[in-house]
């Protein structure tokens, strides 16, 4: 095998692979995404009653991703207070938030 196809095999591989990784939750990039949510949900989202911003510590991964989902989109679920938080986050932020707040 020339250098040059050995490059190109050893370059797909890792696209791949960093790839993946992207694609993944990302608990410590939910992290930082996190910080923006503190206000109303608590550092560890115990949630914070004069908000009337619920607990969300513990809560499966899956359904915290699902409530973010509906929420961005406002039909099944409609909360005037957190689209303008949700709103500007992407699908992959959404996963890694589901991601670390799970695991609280
Ligand atoms: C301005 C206050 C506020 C901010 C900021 C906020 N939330 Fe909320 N959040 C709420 C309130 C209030 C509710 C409950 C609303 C309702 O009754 O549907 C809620 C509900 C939720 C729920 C659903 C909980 C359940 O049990 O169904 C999740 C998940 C959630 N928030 C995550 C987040 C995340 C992640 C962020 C940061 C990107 C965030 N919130 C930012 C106020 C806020």
């Amino acid at each position: 095998m020339n250098s040059a196809k050995f490059f190109l095999i050893t370059l797909t591989i890792a696209t791949c692979s960093f790839s993946a990784i992207t694609n993944a939750q990302d608990a410590a990039r939910g992290a930082e995404l996190f910080k923006q949510c503190i206000a109303c949900h608590g550092e560890k989202g115990d949630g914070v009653p004069a908000q009337k911003a619920p607990r969300i510590a513990g809560q499966f991964d899956w359904y915290i991703l699902k409530q973010l989902q509906d929420i961005k989109a406002g039909v099944t679920r409609k909360n005037p207070v957190m689209v303008p938080f949700v709103s500007k986050l992407s699908e992959q932020d959404f996963k890694d938030l589901a991601a670390y707040i799970s695991k609280f």
